[in-house]
């Protein structure tokens, strides 16, 4: 079995008091193989706001996954947002836009859809060249292995959003990543939880993966409080938690839970 304690959007610089330290004794207690950190770190791109990143990460003695969101790329320093937009993020978080973690039962591989001319609006996308190089990475590993791909921009909607909010060339990147076995996405930038069911977006014959969205960890909520999502991945069955922030006890509780099983049609 693996634990994957997957986090989002955590924009640093607004972060409500007690959620850090709390956050930190309970990946501690779950004790991950792996913790998924899809994007949105900052929430200005600024020095300061890296740094508190920085250090969050260097406290976590776990292995991490971690892909840039579209607020780690500087919104009012226009220089920088077009001339190196993740300069930041690459000094003080990783080099590596496009990082993946392999082990004997999954393989986990990020993917950058933070952009420049997008970062005002929030937009992101992929392009056929980073979903290719994700897609030799499936291909070569083992059949048997669980396959992830972690994103800061979604591959599904809750009902009722509007679609710029999708992932760009979505679409491309699904056709592209079904075929090699894709079984399980993870995003966040919505700031809300969500599983979906990738068949019921794009129809691809036999491909029944999971779209999972994690909430946010700041206080910039959509209706629903911070929380983070743990994921236990124990081919065929696959458990998903949500632990949301309880303000009065200074802590995270479990608040919703799911499991599905993995047959010929996919995760049901
Ligand atoms: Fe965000
Ligand atoms: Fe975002």
């Amino acid at each position: 079995m693996r634990i994957i304690v997957h986090i989002s959007d955590l924009h640093f610089g607004r972060i409500g008091e007690g959620v850090m330290p709390a956050l930190v004794r309970a990946i501690d207690a779950i004790a991950p193989d792996l913790v998924a950190v899809s994007g949105d770190l900052t929430q200005r791109a600024r020095k300061r706001e890296f740094l508190e990143a920085r250090s969050f990460l260097d406290s976590l003695r776990f292995a991490k996954i971690v892909v840039p969101g579209n607020h780690d790329v500087p919104l009012f320093n226009i220089v920088e947002r077009f001339m190196n937009p993740l300069g930041r993020y690459r000094r003080y978080i990783t080099g590596d836009l496009e990082p993946v973690v392999c082990d004997s039962e999954m393989i986990v591989v990020g993917l950058n859809s933070a952009r420049s001319y997008a970062s005002g609006t929030g937009g992101g996308r992929l392009n056929i060249g980073q979903v290719d190089r994700a897609v030799r990475h499936f291909s070569t590993a083992g059949r048997d292995l669980v396959k992830i791909v972690v994103t800061h921009h979604p591959f599904d909607l809750p009902a009722g959003h509007r679609e710029r909010l999708l992932l760009g060339r979505a679409n491309m990147a699904m056709a592209r990543l079904a075929p090699a076995g894709a079984d399980l996405f993870l995003a966040g930038h919505l700031h809300l939880s969500h599983v979906g069911h990738a068949f019921e977006r794009y129809k691809i014959a036999g491909h029944r993966a999971l779209v999972v969205q994690a909430g946010t960890l700041s206080t910039r909520a959509r209706g629903e409080p911070s929380s983070f999502n743990v994921l236990r991945v124990a081919r065929p069955r696959l458990t998903i938690e949500r632990h949301t922030w309880q303000p009065d006890g200074q802590t995270f509780a479990g608040s919703w839970s799911a499991e599905f099983q993995h047959g010929d049609e996919g995760w049901t």
